[in-house]
Parts: C-alpha cells; sequence; structure tokens
C-alpha cells in the first residue's frame, strides 16, 4: 500500500498550522474573557448600557461574565475579586460610588489584569490601577441643564428642586456641580431643596412628593439627575393636582425614550443627553489593551440636548 498521499496531507496540515500561528498575533488566536461589573438595573439608561455591552461582546466574540450589583459596592467588589480568581483577559466595571476602590484594584494589577472603567469616574491616589476610563462629561452635563434653564426660565426669584443621583456616584456629585457653577452668581435662581433620588422612579416620585408637601406651589423648577426620578416626580406632581411642564418646569439627564415620551405629553420640558450605548467602543478597547495599544486615559462620548419641541420629530431616531 502506498502511504504518500496521506503522508503529503499531514505535512500539508502541520505547515498550514505553523504559518498561522506564525502569521497570526497570539490574542487573536484565543477568544478573549471579559468581567463587567454592571452597577444594577435601576434605570432606563442602564437597562440599555447593559443590552449594549452584551449585544457588541457577542458580535466582537468576546467572551463576557457578566454581573449586576444592585448598586451595592461590595456585590462589585466580590464580582471584580470573582474575575481575578477566573483569570479573565480584562475587567470592566461602571463604579457605583467614586472612592473606596484601591484595594480591589491592587489585587486586580497584582494578578496582572487590566481594568476599564466605563460610564462613571472613581477617586484613586494611583491612576496606574486603571488603563482607562470610558463614559459621559457629566459636569457638562448639569452645566447645560443650567444654561438651558438661564436662557428659558426667567422671574424675580425662581425656586429650583433638586432631585439627586446615587450619593457617592460620579454622575451625583458632577451634575450637581456643573449646574451649580452656573447659577452661581445669578441671585434670583435658588435651590430649596436637593435630596438623593437613587436615580430610580420610585424614589424620585417619593422625594418630589416630599417636596412638594414642604413647598408646594412655590416650586418653578426641577432639575432630575436622571429621567426615571423625573418620571416618578411627575406623576407626584400631577397627584398634588400641579401641571409638570407648566406649573413646574422639568429638566432632567439622559434622554431616554421615557423622556420623550413624557416630552411630547408636553410633561417634560428638557433632556440633557447621556449615551449608554457603551458597548462597541468598550469591545474595542479590550481587545487594544490586550494588544497592547496605547490608549488615552478619559475617553468622552458625544451628546446633546433635546428640548420638548423637536421631542416628536427625533423620537423615531432614538436608539434607547
Ligand atoms: O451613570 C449614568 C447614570 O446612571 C444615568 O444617568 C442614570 O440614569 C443611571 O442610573
Amino acid at each position: 500500500m502506498n502511504h504518500f498521499p496521506r503522508r503529503h496531507a499531514l505535512a500539508a496540515l502541520a505547515g498550514a498550522a505553523l504559518a498561522l500561528s506564525l502569521t497570526t498575533p497570539a490574542f487573536a488566536q484565543k477568544k478573549l474573557t471579559l468581567g463587567f461589573a454592571q452597577v444594577g438595573a435601576e434605570s432606563e439608561w442602564r437597562t440599555a448600557n447593559t443590552a449594549s455591552i452584551k449585544d457588541a461582546a457577542a458580535k466582537a466574540g468576546i467572551n463576557l461574565k457578566f454581573s449586576d450589583a444592585q448598586q451595592k459596592q461590595e456585590n462589585q467588589i466580590k464580582a471584580i475579586r470573582s474575575y481575578i480568581a477566573q483569570k479573565v483577559d480584562v475587567i470592566a466595571f461602571a463604579p457605583v460610588v467614586t472612592t473606596g476602590w484601591d484595594t480591589v484594584l491592587k489585587e486586580a494589577k497584582a494578578a496582572k489584569i487590566p481594568v476599564v472603567l466605563t460610564d462613571r469616574s472613581i477617586e484613586t491616589s494611583d491612576p496606574s490601577l486603571y488603563v482607562t476610563m470610558i463614559g459621559s462629561d457629566f459636569t457638562e452635563e448639569g452645566r447645560k441643564a443650567a444654561r438651558w434653564m438661564l436662557d428659558n426660565v426667567k422671574g424675580d426669584v425662581v425656586h429650583i428642586v433638586e432631585l439627586q443621583g446615587t450619593v457617592g456616584s460620579a454622575p451625583a456629585i458632577e451634575r450637581k456641580k456643573g449646574f451649580e457653577e452656573v447659577i452661581a452668581g445669578k441671585g434670583s435662581y435658588k435651590i430649596i431643596r436637593s435630596q438623593t433620588g437613587d436615580f430610580t422612579r420610585a424614589k424620585g416620585k417619593e422625594v418630589m412628593e416630599a417636596f412638594l408637601k414642604a413647598e408646594g406651589k412655590k416650586i418653578n423648577v426641577l432639575y432630575a439627575h436622571n429621567d426615571d426620578m423625573a418620571i416618578g416626580a411627575i406623576q407626584a406632581i400631577e397627584e398634588a393636582g400641579m401641571k409638570p411642564g407648566k406649573d413646574v418646569i422639568v429638566i432632567s439627564v439622559d434622554a431616554v425614550k421615557g423622556a420623550f415620551e413624557a416630552m411630547m405629553a408636553g410633561k417634560m420640558n428638557v433632556s440633557v443627553e447621556c449615551n449608554p450605548l457603551l458597548g462597541p467602543q468598550l469591545m474595542d478597547i479590550v481587545k487594544d489593551v490586550v494588544a497592547g495599544k496605547p490608549l488615552p486615559k478619559r475617553i468622552n462620548t458625544k451628546e446633546g440636548i433635546f428640548t420638548a419641541d423637536i421631542a416628536a420629530k427625533e423620537f423615531p431616531n432614538r436608539k434607547y
């Protein structure tokens, strides 16, 4: 029996395998694993953000390990530790709050697992603990909200109530800061109440009820750090017999579909955009990090502002 053809075939196969291993970079041969620790499911924004990450990972061929921290920092820390133990290639997370990350991030660094921050930033004395941060400029979002108010709401005295996001979170701190920065020195604009509604509809409604009980018709403007809290508050305003969007001007952040519906119904006046569709960019970053490509320390997303008068025209274009 002649074994030549079989030997030839085996040699050709071995040659092809060698050629592939020489021409294909090592990182491209193995399916990458990304461990992602999400904040929770507190808002329409977050739901869209999670969907974007899951969808983009599947499209990019990245194996995604996903956990939902239910808005608790300790759950995120646990998830990060479990990703370290599982030796994932990259860890990404949207930090619930800004502080308290150094210990766990040092553990990731010791395990040589790069960390990417998405959506929210952290405070750390050692910026080498993460590679890059991708997300919105929350301070600018706060400034945009205040500038719109100065241009559109006039009066001898304008009484504002503020629904803050989660205490200690980057969007709550920075949206407050940006807003206050713009109204500073404008004597007629006064924040008369400010409290957290934890970025949820239920809490937004509950806190707005308390604001209305205390201040009643004195309230001219509601500034909510996200649309879900604004939507909850709109319900409270209606139940108090007032007209949201008219008696109380409603200014919010995110520009999710729910906000467009409220604007089209005349119950919300403006929503500053915060883009949750970070998935595709995150997957590119994951590949770049593993490939050792240099990345900027901060990557900002581009965003606009949407007012009630253009809501109906824009609504069909909205993706979240
Ligand atoms: O960090 C982004 C913020 O978190 C969104 O504006 C808010 O809706 C979410 O819960």
